[in-house]
This record gives structure tokens, sequence and C-alpha cells, in this order.
């Protein structure tokens, strides 16, 4: 059976609060813009998009999961677990197609312990410091990469 989304995104920590979070770092989009504006984006190449955010470790490791059946790409912005997390690298490893980690900020730009992602070496490639355009960003990227999978 056909997977069911070209593209899964996936929204972790503190992300729902965008808008309200630090402004000046993250912009004034709530993450509701962020996605409309995404699905737009994909609608324009007839790609699928399924939106995810949550709080927690296990259920973006869940996702990840799902996605081996369920999505042809994923599109990660793990937030601060992007610099904590080995479970959630060991997830992303585990998706085969396309895995793009984003970022809104630029995440060398800022403190130390946001310059080492667990995520970097595993993923397809990365997109950070556009603000909510990394997200456009990356779905160029797929929808360009997905034409070359199945
Ligand atoms: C972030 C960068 C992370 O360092 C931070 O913890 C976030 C957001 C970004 O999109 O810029 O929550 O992933």
């Amino acid at each position: 059976m056909g997977k069911q989304n070209d593209i899964w995104v996936i929204n972790g920590p503190n992300l729902n609060m965008l808008g309200k979070r630090e402004p000046e770092l993250y912009g004034s989009q709530s993450l509701s813009d962020i996605e409309e504006a995404a699905q737009k984006r994909a609608a324009n190449h007839g790609l699928s998009l399924a939106w995810h955010q949550s709080n927690h470790e296990g259920q973006i490791i869940d996702w990840l999961q799902a996605a081996r059946n369920d999505a042809r790409s994923v599109i990660l912005n793990a937030a601060g677990y992007t610099h904590s997390s080995v479970a959630i690298r060991d997830a992303f490893l585990l998706f085969e197609g396309p895995r793009l980690e984003i970022h809104l900020s630029n995440i060398y730009q800022r403190e130390e312990f946001r310059h080492h992602s667990y995520l970097s070496d595993v993923a397809t490639g990365i997109i950070a410091g556009f603000g909510a355009t990394s997200y456009l960003l990356a779905i160029e990227a797929v929808a360009d990469l997905l034409q070359d999978t199945p």
C-alpha cells in the first residue's frame, strides 16, 4: 500500500508558543500561521502534508516510527530536543526517506550548547536561520528530492 502523505512535518517542544515566544528570535507568526503557509506551499507542488507538534519526547519518537509507513519524507524541528535527545536521533535515523532537520533560528549564532545537534550528521540536509521561511525552503527541497524517490 502507498504511503498516506508525501511530507510529515514534526515540531517539538515550545513551538506551539510561537508568536508569543521570544518574537525577536522566532518571529511573530504563530505555528498555525506557519502551518497554513506550509500547506499552501506543499499544495503548489501537488504534495500532501501532515502537520504535528508535541512537547513530549516519546510522542515525537512514536511519530517518527509511524512516519516509516505513512510518509515519503520527514521535516523535523526537534526544538530543544535537537541538542539533547539520543532517542530522537535514533528514531530519525530509522526513517528511510528524505529526512530534513530544520530550525527557525540560526543555531550556530546562538549559545554554545545549541551548536551541537544530535540530528545533523544523520539528516539528509539542514535548514536553519530563515524564520518561518525555513519550513518553506524545506518543502522546496523535499519537492525536488521526492521526484527521485518512489
Ligand atoms: C529551534 C532552535 C532550538 O535551539 C530551540 O531550543 C528551539 C527552536 C529553532 O527552530 O530555531 O526551541 O529549534
